[in-house]
C-alpha cells in the first residue's frame, strides 16, 4: 500500500520505517526541513535504540522516502498517518490542536484520489468528528476521504519493537470499508495474533487518554504511598514488591521514585481534564488533578530531601545531577523530572553539573544556563551530593569505591530507588533514597 506519514518525531518516524518493514512504500513528511534532509540521509533526529537500523534497512530498500510537501503526500497516499505533536497549549492545560489542524487544512485540497485518513496523535475525544467535518469542506467534491483513529502506544526507548510487535491494535472506524483497510496495512501484525480492537471513533480516542490516565494513576499511586512511608520511617521498596505480587495489581508501573515526565503522561492528563471540563463532567476526572499535584511534588520532594542532606542550605553546594532525560534509553528531555529538579537546585543557590549518556545535546539547548558533562565521572569531582534522577543501566553500574574518591563527600541521593544503595553504603556514602528510611 501506499502510506504517508504526517510528522516525523519520536513516535512518526519510527512508524513510518515500521510501515515501509511491512512492505508498503512509505512516504515520511514533517514542516522541519533539517529533521527531513538528515532522515533522507538515513540519520535518526533522536535517540531510539534500534531505529537508525531500521530507518537506513528500509531507505537502501527503496521503500521509505522523504518530503515536506503536504501536496506530495496527498497525491502518493492510500493510508494518511497523522502523527503530529499535539502538546500543552500556552496558558491552558487543554492540548494544542494547531499542528493536527494544519495538517487537513494543508492536505485536504489536494486530496483527488480515494483515501484514508489515520490519526494517530493523542487528541481530545471528539476531534476525529471534528476534523471529518473540516475534510468535507476543504477535499475537493468529487473525492471520497475517509476518516479513522487508531491510536499509538509506544513507549519511547522501546519504540521500535512497540511499532513492530505492539501488545494491541485499537482502530476506530466509521464504515466496514475503513475497518478492511486498517486491517491490510496492519496485515503482518494481526498474523501474529495481536489483539485487534474496532470500534467507534470516540471510543478510539478515549482508549488513548484513558491508558495514560490510568498508567499516571499507577505511579502517583505508590508515590503517595511512598509520602506515607516517608512521614512513618517505612520502607516503599518491599511495600511496592508485595502489591506487585498480587496478581490483581502487578508490579509495572509501581515503581516509586521523583515520578512520571515526558511528551505524553503529564500533558494527557491535563489535557483529559481539560476536555472533561468543556463536557461539564469534571467531577469525573477530578482525580487527575490530584494524580498530576503528587507527581509535581515528588520533585520538590527530591529538592528538599537534597538540601536536608546539605545539612539544611543549598547555597554554593556542588551537586552532581544523574541524568537529564525523562526516563533511561531516550534523548527527550520534555517535562524532565531531571531537568526540572536540576533547575530548582540551582535556582536555590546550588551549583549543578547536568549528566546523561544521550540527553545533553537537547539539554543544553533547552536549559542553557545549566552546566552540563559528558563524562560521569566529571559530574562527580568535588561533588558534596550525587542526585540520581534518570535510571540509566550506566549509573547502576558505577563503582562507588573509585567515586568516592573523587566527590568532596561521599553523599548520593537515589531518586529513581534503582541503585544498589547497600553496595553504595558498604563504599562509605551516605545514602538517602525517595520513600525509604535514613539509615
Ligand atoms: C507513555 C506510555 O507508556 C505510552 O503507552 C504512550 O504511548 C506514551 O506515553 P513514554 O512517554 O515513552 O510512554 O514513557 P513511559 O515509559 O510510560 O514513562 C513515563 C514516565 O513515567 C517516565 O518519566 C518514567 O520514568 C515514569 N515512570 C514509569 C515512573 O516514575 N514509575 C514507573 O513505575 C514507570
Amino acid at each position: 500500500m501506499r502510506i504517508t506519514v504526517i510528522g516525523t518525531g519520536y513516535l512518526g518516524a519510527v512508524h513510518a520505517a515500521g510501515m515501509a518493514q511491512f512492505g508498503h512504500d512509505v512516504l515520511g513528511v514533517d514542516v522541519d526541513v533539517q529533521k527531513i534532509d538528515r532522515l533522507a540521509q538515513g540519520h535518526a533526529p533522536f535517540y531510539e535504540p534500534g531505529f537508525p537500523e531500521l530507518l537506513r534497512e528500509n531507505i537502501d530498500a527503496g521503500r521509505l522516502k522523504f518530503s515536506t510537501s503536504l501536496k506530495e503526500a496527498a497525491e502518493f497516499g492510500d493510508v494518511h498517518f497523522i502523527c503530529v505533536g499535539t502538546p500543552q497549549r500556552p496558558g491552558s492545560t487543554a492540548a494544542d490542536m494547531k499542528y493536527v489542524d494544519a495538517v487537513i487544512e494543508g492536505m485536504a485540497p489536494h486530496m483527488h484520489r480515494p483515501c484514508l485518513i489515520v490519526g494517530k496523535s493523542t487528541v481530545p475525544v471528539g476531534t476525529a468528528a471534528r476534523l471529518a467535518t473540516m475534510v468535507a469542506e476543504l477535499a475537493p467534491a468529487d473525492s471520497r476521504v475517509d476518516l479513522a483513529w487508531n491510536p499509538e502506544f509506544l513507549r519511547e526507548g522501546f519504540a521500535v519493537n512497540d511499532t513492530l510487535h505492539p501488545d494491541r491494535l485499537v482502530v476506530g472506524v466509521a464504515s466496514a470499508h475503513s475497518d478492511a483497510v486498517l486491517r491490510e496495512v496492519y496485515a503482518t501484525i494481526l498474523s501474529d495474533g495481536t489483539p485487534y480492537i474496532s470500534t467507534d471513533v470516540a471510543t478510539a480516542e478515549l482508549v488513548k487518554v484513558s491508558a495514560n490516565a490510568f498508567l499516571a494513576t499507577k505511579i502517583s499511586f505508590i508515590n503517595a504511598i511512598s509520602e506515607v512511608c516517608e512521614a512513618v520511617g517505612a520502607d516503599i521498596m518491599p511495600l511496592a514488591a508485595a502489591l506487585g505480587h498480587d496478581a490483581r495489581i502487578g508490579s509495572r508501573f509501581l515503581s516509586p521514585g521523583v515520578g512520571f515526565g515526558g511528551g505524553c503522561l503529564p500533558k494527557d492528563i491535563r489535557a483529559f481534564l481539560a476536555r472533561a471540563e468543556e463536557l461539564g463532567i469534571e467531577e469525573a476526572l477530578t482525580f487527575l488533578k490530584n494524580i498530576d499535584t503528587i507527581n509535581v511534588n515528588r520533585r520538590r520532594s527530591a529538592v528538599d530531601l537534597a538540601k536536608v542532606m546539605l545539612g539544611g542550605s543549598l547555597q554554593d553546594k556542588r551537586i552532581a545531577v544523574l541524568g537529564a532525560a525523562f526516563k533511561p534509553n531516550s534523548d527527550d528531555i520534555r517535562d524532565s523530572p531531571a531537568l526540572s529538579v536540576a533547575n530548582a537546585l540551582q535556582s536555590q543557590g546550588a551549583h549543578v553539573r547536568v549528566h546523561d549518556p544521550e540527553a545533553i545535546e537537547n539539554a543544553r539547548a533547552a536549559h542553557p544556563a545549566l552546566n552540563y558533562t559528558t563524562e560521569v565521572q566529571k559530574a562527580f569531582e568535588g561533588a558534596e551530593l550525587a542526585i540520581h534522577l534518570t535510571e540509566w543501566q550506566e549509573y547502576k553500574l558505577l563503582d562507588p569505591v573509585h567515586l568516592s574518591t573523587l566527590v568532596s563527600a561521599p553523599r548520593i541521593l537515589d531518586a529513581r530507588n534503582t541503585l544498589d544503595i547497600d553496595h553504595w553504603r558498604s563504599a562509605g556514602w551516605t545514602v538517602r533514597a525517595m520513600g525509604r528510611p535514613a539509615r
